[in-house]
């Protein structure tokens, strides 16, 4: 039986890639896409979000677009890494779809109270603050998800936006504190676990001979993303962390983690949007999600190769 799921989205090139990777898997029953303002302002993001179901010939997909704000600040955005358009690097049609009138917030609310209880994942891909919202406005949800899987925070990689702090959970720390403090099983995949699956060269190529528009398009969107990390990290390849949470759900033995605490920094001009993770469990705060580490790159960038292939 397939695992209904909700993404909650900011496309972003890596984020397209794990709604293409969700959308061409029999193990996922995805339920809609709620965007969100992160890597680029909301208008840009439900656009995008409409251009990749598209792509992988889903125009049928309900999308929804939600906060364009963080809940207690102002936005930041990230197109220094994902370019003017968030999906920099391949060229798509304006799309035709329509973006649902219902607010993401509201969707995810009605969805979870109407389904039996746990039986809805939500996938988080950027900036908590519609799943932060949903959970301030409707507490009653809470009990009501499966699992939160969502990529943010780090620990041994510290940070990306900040030298403390991974960009989704600095953009809105506010929900994300909600999100890790609701009680919710959680899974995070952090920096930690997303850099230690660097794209190669070799996997661009190989991508190209697949004879598919959707491969083709994410390697063109992975040479563009990839430019930023080179520069920066000096590595051969960039992570392509939001995949990460979707190769999860399928194929979860790819991954190990530990059960830990995790508390977000939400005070100090300086730390803010950290995950602090007690990884060698130093303190007695009880474990609140599982947090990834580890991950079999091969494994994973075959993954999305083969199932991208299909769409
Ligand atoms: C996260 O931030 C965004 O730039 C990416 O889409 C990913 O969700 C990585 O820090
Ligand atoms: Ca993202």
């Amino acid at each position: 039986m397939s695992r209904n799921i909700i993404i909650d989205t900011d496309p972003g090139q890596d984020d397209a890639v794990a709604i293409l990777l969700a959308l061409a898997s029999p193990e996922l029953n995805v339920l809609g896409l709620t965007c969100v303002a992160g890597n680029v302002p909301l208008a840009r993001t439900s656009h995008n979000a409409r251009q990749v179901c598209e792509l992988a010939g889903r125009a049928d997909l309900p999308v929804y677009a939600g906060c364009d704000r963080p809940m207690g600040r102002g936005l930041v955005t990230a197109e220094h890494v994902h370019g003017d358009s968030g999906l920099d690097g391949a060229v798509l049609p304006e799309p035709q779809m329509p973006l649902q009138s219902q607010h993401a917030v509201d969707f995810i609310v009605e969805t979870l109270r109407q389904a039996p209880a746990k039986s809805i994942t939500l996938c988080s891909l950027g900036p908590l603050t519609n799943i932060g919202t949903a959970l301030q406005q409707a507490p009653d949800i809470a009990e009501r998800i499966a699992q939160i899987v969502l990529m943010g925070g780090a620990y041994f990689e510290v940070g990306n936006i900040t030298p403390a702090a991974e960009f989704n959970i600095f953009v809105d720390p506010e929900a994300a504190e909600i999100v890790f403090k609701s009680g919710i099983d959680l899974v995070v995949a952090p920096l930690d676990v997303t850099h230690k699956a660097l794209t190669r060269k070799a996997w661009i190529a190989d991508l190209r001979t697949q004879n598919s528009r959707a491969c083709d398009t994410v390697a063109g969107w992975t040479d563009f993303f990839e430019r930023f990390d080179t520069e920066k990290y000096g590595s051969e390849g960039a992570p392509l962390h939001d995949p990460c949470v979707i190769a999860y759900l399928i194929a979860p033995h790819l991954f190990t983690g530990r059960h830990i605490n995790v508390e977000i920094e939400t005070q100090s001009e300086l730390t803010r949007g950290m995950t602090v993770a007690d990884w060698w469990r130093v303190t007695d705060r009880p474990a609140n999600a599982l947090f990834l580490c580890d991950i079999n790159a091969v494994g994973f960038f075959n993954l999305i190769t083969q199932r991208v292939a299909r769409l």
